[in-house]
């Protein structure tokens, strides 16, 4: 399926969205930086490559958990995450489908000073919208945004 979707052009598919969850095919994002919080468990299955999945501990301090091809990872509820993938990085993630209302965030801290510089709260609702794209879209788009207040440095535009 890695290679369909890859033939696709395409670095991610959702493969299911029914019941009570959802799962998509995902080989992450080049330059990732943002924090994801999501009111759901989400675990993810490393079929190839490997990700360094970044996330904010009880204390505030960044940790980073290193997820191997093969290898199974649950980043609990609530616990701020960004993957950040090598090459041919391939993974599955299961998450909770959304509940009615329910909201995640996504928050960008400045490259240079580590001033959080954008924080939004969205309701993701169709996971085939690709959501999470939608808001990096956003985010990119408007210089402003991605400026820092606090020391003037512009996040630069990842590569696509
Ligand atoms: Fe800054």
């Amino acid at each position: 399926m890695v290679d369909e979707v890859k033939a696709e052009g395409k670095g991610r598919r959702v493969l299911w969205q029914d019941s009570e969850s959802l799962a998509f095919l995902s080989s992450g994002r080049k330059e990732r930086k943002d924090f994801h919080i999501d009111p759901s468990d989400e675990v993810t299955l490393q079929l190839s490559g490997v990700q360094n999945l970044v996330y904010i501990d009880s204390e505030g301090k960044q940790q980073t958990a290193v997820i191997k091809a093969g290898q199974m990872l649950l980043c609990p509820g609530g616990v701020p995450h960004s993957p950040r993938v090598e090459e041919n990085s391939w993974f599955i993630v299961f998450e909770r489908k959304r509940k009615s209302g329910e909201q995640d965030y996504f928050t960008w801290y400045c490259d240079n000073c580590g001033e959080k510089i954008y924080h939004v709260a969205v309701e993701v609702g169709d996971y085939r919208q690709d959501p999470v794209s939608q808001v990096h879209q956003r985010f990119y788009d408007d210089e402003r945004l991605r400026t820092c207040t606090k020391c003037g440095h512009t996040m630069p535009v990842p590569p696509p």
